[in-house]
């Protein structure tokens, strides 16, 4: 075998492998723990292949996936020496810049989270970076609570609140939780935690029984997202009934007082213009009578 065969042979066997999509490369030099990068998800993220030698010419640029079982996948990459396609599924999302030995990808989606890594060749030599672990986090929603508050029916002070939380949207996983109550006396009834099939994000609920005797502001927290406060267990030393009950009384004494001045007014205007009213009596008699002779 003279060496051009063996070149085309190798350059054959390396397109089949980017072909097939799959790498599997010996991990000769996978040098130091891996560097953390976070997304939001939705949004655009940049993997930078670090690369040391500087001044050296790099003739081609792997970027993959590595899965579990040190499989890996081929996402994209360039080679000096040919037109070197992306994987299907990444072709719309990812743009290597060659300047700088990165790689740009959009719309970063949950399922992006995990392990990457550069395959760098200086001409001819092989050198694997420090691979990089791609962290995807979603904002959860502001969360929404509701309060349904009742008397003790034991008749004992103070009252019972179940309190519900529920946020939604969320990547990873998190929990509900709770500002402004004892924590020693929250009593959870329901504890909910589903995953969205489709972006993979959580949605959170928890509902708990709490007893209070002060007025206390609540409210509760998912995260970075809190929910407006509640008040619950306010003092209600004058509910509206007792002030509507006041109004009426006060009501009830003012015309009270008012008829009383009214038929004192009256009584006085009678006894000084009593003989006045007489007359005009007479006369409406009189009208009477002229209207029973008209018929
Ligand atoms: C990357 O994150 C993991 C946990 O997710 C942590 O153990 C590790 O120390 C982090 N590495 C760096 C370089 O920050
Ligand atoms: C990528 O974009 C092209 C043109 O906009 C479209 O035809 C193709 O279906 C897209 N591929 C994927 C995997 O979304
Ligand atoms: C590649 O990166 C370099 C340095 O960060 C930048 O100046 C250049 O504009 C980038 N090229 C493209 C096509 O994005
Ligand atoms: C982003 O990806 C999601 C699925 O992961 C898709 O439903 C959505 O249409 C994509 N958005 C854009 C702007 O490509
Ligand atoms: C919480 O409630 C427990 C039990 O009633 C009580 O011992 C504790 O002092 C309370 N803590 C606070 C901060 O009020
Ligand atoms: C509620 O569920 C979440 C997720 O399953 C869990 O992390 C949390 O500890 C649970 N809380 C309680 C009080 O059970
Ligand atoms: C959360 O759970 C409570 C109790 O099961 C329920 O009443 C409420 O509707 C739920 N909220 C959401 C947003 O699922
Ligand atoms: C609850 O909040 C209201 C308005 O923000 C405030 O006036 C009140 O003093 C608070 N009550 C308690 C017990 O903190």
């Amino acid at each position: 075998m003279n060496l051009t065969l063996l070149c085309s042979y190798a350059h054959r066997y390396s397109l089949a492998l980017v072909m097939t999509l799959v790498l599997v490369t010996a991990t000769d030099d996978d040098s130091g723990p891996p560097t953390n990068i976070t997304a939001v998800l939705g949004d655009t993220t940049t993997f930078r292949c670090h690369i040391q030698k500087h001044g050296i010419p790099v003739t081609r640029l792997y970027i993959q996936r590595v899965l579990k079982d040190s499989q890996e996948i081929f996402i994209n990459g360039f080679d000096s020496t040919r037109k070197l396609d992306a994987s299907p599924e990444y072709q719309n999302r990812t743009k290597v810049n060659k300047t700088d030995l990165s790689m740009e990808m959009t719309n970063v989606s949950v399922s992006d989270e995990g392990l990457y890594k550069c395959v760098v060749f200086f001409s001819t030599v092989l050198k694997e970076m420090p691979k990089i672990y791609l962290k995807v986090t979603a904002n959860y929603s502001i969360p929404t609570m509701e309060k349904k508050c009742s008397k003790h029916g034991d008749g004992a002070a103070g009252k019972s609140c179940q309190l519900s939380c529920s946020s939604v949207g969320g990547y990873p996983q998190s929990a509900v939780k709770w500002a402004g109550l004892n924590l020693s006396l929250i009593n959870v009834i329901h504890n909910e935690s589903s995953e969205n099939p489709y972006s993979k994000t959580w949605t959170i609920n928890q509902t708990i029984m709490y007893n209070c005797d002060q007025p206390t502001n609540v409210s509760c927290a998912v995260e970075g997202a809190v929910s407006p406060a509640f008040s619950i267990c306010e003092k209600e030393p004058f509910s509206i009934k007792v002030m509507i009950a006041i109004v009426v009384v006060l009501v009830f004494v003012l015309l009270l007082i008012l008829v009383l001045v009214l038929m004192n007014h009256y009584y006085r205007q009678q006894t000084s213009s009593s003989g006045g009213r007489a007359e005009y009596a007479i006369a409406q008699s009189d009208d009477c009578h002229l209207q029973l002779k008209s018929v």
